[in-house]
């Protein structure tokens, strides 16, 4: 027997372009990519804060808080992280079905499980905002210690170090983020979504 044979979709009816309408913005995903301490969930914190201020709708989903919740108990094996992150793009989906504005910061290591999430939604609702901090700026400010830890061997699979990243190729923006103002980063964001019509 097939997985879904005998489940049936329902169609609802109220739309996500009805639920969007309502909130006055056009629903994505931001899907910030980086390696850890690149400054993925500063960068996504204050852009939710900058549209917050603007009356919009958001909802924001961090790699190390979704791992004490709904993803606990996923390890940083590659077949986890192609678990943690499958798992992220459905509920990323979901939330922007929901007429949000969804910003995920997670470092998504592999370009094929973020190109999965990007298929998962209309082409223009997945925008990839890849947060290039050099691996040698992410250890010296190594926020965690994990750096630390992961070269001294004490954390196994550590992305940089004995795990690889993927660094997208063609990313809707681009941050460069070694010594970058937070604020001009979050801005350069915001920029880029009024240009395209979502706010
Ligand atoms: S992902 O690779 O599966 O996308 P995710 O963003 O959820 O990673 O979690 C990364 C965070 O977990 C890092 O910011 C860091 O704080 C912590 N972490 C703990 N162990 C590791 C590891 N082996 N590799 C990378 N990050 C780790």
């Amino acid at each position: 027997m097939k997985e879904n044979e005998n489940i049936v979709w329902h169609n609802h009816q109220i739309s996500q372009a009805e639920r969007a309408n309502m909130k006055g913005q056009k629903p994505c995903i931001l899907w910030f990519t980086g390696l850890s301490g690149s400054g993925k969930s500063t960068v996504a914190n204050a852009v939710e804060n900058l549209l917050f201020q603007q009356g919009k709708h958001t909802y924001l989903l961090d790699g190390d808080n979704v791992r004490h919740g709904l993803n606990k108990g996923l390890s940083f094996s590659d077949a986890d992280r192609i678990e943690n992150i499958r798992r992220v793009g459905e509920v990323a989906k979901l939330f922007s079905d929901a007429g949000l504005i969804v910003i995920t910061a997670f470092i998504s290591p592999f370009k094929a499980d973020r190109d999965m999430v990007r298929a998962l939604v209309k082409p223009d609702e997945f925008i990839e905002v890849f947060i290039d901090t050099p691996l040698s700026v992410c250890e010296q400010r190594d926020p965690k210690g994990l750096y630390k830890k992961a070269r001294a061997g004490e954390i196994k699979d550590f992305t940089g170090i004995d795990s690889p990243y993927e660094a997208p190729e063609k990313p809707e923006i681009c941050i460069v983020n070694d010594d970058i103002l937070i604020e001009q980063a979050a801005q350069q964001v915001i920029d880029y979504l009024k240009c395209h019509q979502y706010i």
